[in-house]
């Protein structure tokens, strides 16, 4: 089944996609070719590679598109949430829906069938989706497919003149964070991560609530994604092709950083004020991996194929420390029976944030403030997004509103020519988390550079717009 994986990597093109004389390559000094995952350990000389400037995407306003047409990839467990919550949306025309099953293609026509739109179907083979992405008539393309599909899939559609929205997270090694990173620069078109993470509620408010300086310095932050995943990752009738269990069962590190990374690096205006310098991660032994995998395969043949894997540890800790001399912790396991948490702790010098475990608490000094002063804080520093289609995101759900407030965000930017909240960079380096701390582990937790895909900007780069001065004038439509 690896294989299969491999064939679809090859049989996108993508082993030579046209970085050929590509500056980004040579300074890395790598043939531009897709890593195997075993591979992908030897680079911190890649890590700390530098290369020219196409153009700088931060910041960056794409001409305005009055309609956006979309076209979506990836209709299992996520895709069609995505699909729903932009037919809500004013000046959005759902265009195409892509998956190599085509019951899933058919179940997602109908779930938006009262809506009106009736978006050309793709699917059948790994490869349907590239036909999607010839067509003129889209202008955005959205991918919810396994994680290394993403990248390729991302790079196709830029290459053809879309902007794309991919779920998180972006890439899965080095190369492919440098490869979206470049063709985006290159053809101008975004690349967004859906880090929905940055859009939930209590994230957005700390988010304001540092702007406004409550927290005075920003000393320290700290995300997960602590979710126990045990039994889904094994379960037959879960991920498509067992892809999920087949990522935790070959890649030794943190895995799956963004959920708890994004929020942090948008409060503390990584690339747009400070940047990453280096991270440690340590992992655990793996305590449960292998052991389920062994009673599965006593009574079924099917996971035989999975004993005896490198399954990565269960608990991944990574630390971070930024160029202003701040860090970061973010933390991984998706095995262990713990309660959900992505941590979403803000620490700085006058004041302090953390949301989980629930209910999120403020602190001013070294007690909680009470429950009235947080309905007080909150009334004074929720920002306009969350004023203005705030009540509406928890109508139309997606984690609780956060799915639509990032669905809504993205296409009110693309409908004014707004530059994007996530853009390449952030998607690039988020998702750099996790093949740099694989190699961190692999080395004994040895530092490894973290690198600037900014090329220096980060120092010029505006912060994150929370203002909605600009925009916002996309309606609700059902
Ligand atoms: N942001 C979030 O809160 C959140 C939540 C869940 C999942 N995700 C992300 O969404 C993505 C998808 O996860 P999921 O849980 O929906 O997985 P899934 O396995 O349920 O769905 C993946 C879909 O991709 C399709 N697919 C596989 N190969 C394809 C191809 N060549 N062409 C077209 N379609 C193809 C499969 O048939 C399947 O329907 C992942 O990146 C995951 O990390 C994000």
């Amino acid at each position: 089944m690896k294989n299969s994986r491999r064939n679809f990597l090859k049989l996108t093109g993508l082993t030579g996609f046209g970085l050929a004389g590509n500056s980004l390559i040579k300074v890395l000094g790598a043939e531009p070719k897709i890593l195997n995952k075993s591979d992908n350990y030897d680079f911190p000389e890649q890590a700390a590679g530098q290369s020219s400037r196409h153009f700088n995407m931060s910041g960056y306003s794409a001409p305005k598109l009055e309609t956006v047409r979309i076209g979506f990839i990836g209709l299992g467990s996520r895709g069609p949430g995505h699909v729903s919550s932009m037919s809500y949306l004013e000046g959005v025309e759902i265009k195409a829906l892509c998956d190599i099953v085509p019951e899933e293609v058919e179940k997602t026509r109908k779930r938006i069938e009262s809506t009106g739109f009736k978006p050309d179907l793709y699917s059948g083979d790994a490869e349907a989706w590239k036909k999607m992405c010839d067509r003129n008539d889209i202008d955005l393309v959205y991918i919810c497919t396994p994680w290394d599909m993403h990248t390729p899939m991302a790079i196709y559609a830029m290459e053809h003149g879309k902007h794309v929205a991919i779920e998180v997270p972006a890439a899965v090694n080095m190369e492919e964070c440098w490869q979206l990173v470049e063709t985006s620069e290159r053809t101008r078109m975004h690349c967004q991560m859906m880090e929905n993470c940055c859009y939930d509620f209590f994230e957005l408010l700390t988010l304001n609530m540092a702007r406004q300086g409550f927290f005075g310095e920003l000393v320290h932050g700290e995300g997960a994604y602590i979710h126990n995943l045990l039994n889904s990752n094994f379960n037959k009738k879960g991920y498509w092709d067992m892809w999920r269990l087949r990522e935790n069962s070959g890649r030794r590190g943190n895995l799956y950083p963004t959920h708890g990374l994004g929020p942090i690096c948008q409060v503390m205006d990584i690339n747009r004020g400070d940047k990453m310098e280096f991270l440690v991660a340590v992992m655990s032994r793996d305590f449960q991996m292998n052991d389920m995998a062994k009673k599965l395969a006593a009574s079924d043949d099917f996971y035989k194929q999975f004993v005896d894997n490198p399954y990565r540890g269960n608990m991944t800790t990574t630390t971070i420390l930024t160029s202003k001399g701040r860090t970061i912790m973010v933390q991984h396991d998706v095995t262990s029976p713990n309660v959900y948490s992505r941590i979403h702790k803000v620490s700085g010098t006058k004041g302090a944030a953390l949301k989980y475990p629930l209910p999120a608490k403020i602190s001013i000094g070294d007690e909680w403030v009470s429950d009235e002063e947080l309905k007080a804080i909150e009334e004074k520093y929720t920002p306009a997004i969350v004023r203005k289609v705030g009540e509406m995101a928890k109508k139309v759900g997606g984690h609780g509103g956060m799915d639509f407030l990032e669905n809504w965000r993205l296409i009110d930017c693309l409908r004014n020519g707004l530059p994007l909240d996530q853009d390449v960079y952030d998607a690039a380096l988020w998702s750099a988390i996790a093949p740099l701390s694989e190699w961190s582990v692999s080395h004994k937790s040895k530092p490894v550079k973290v690198p600037d895909f900014t090329l220096g900007s980060w120092q010029m780069n505006a912060p994150v717009d929370l203002s909605l001065e600009k925009g916002g004038n996309t309606k609700v439509v059902r």
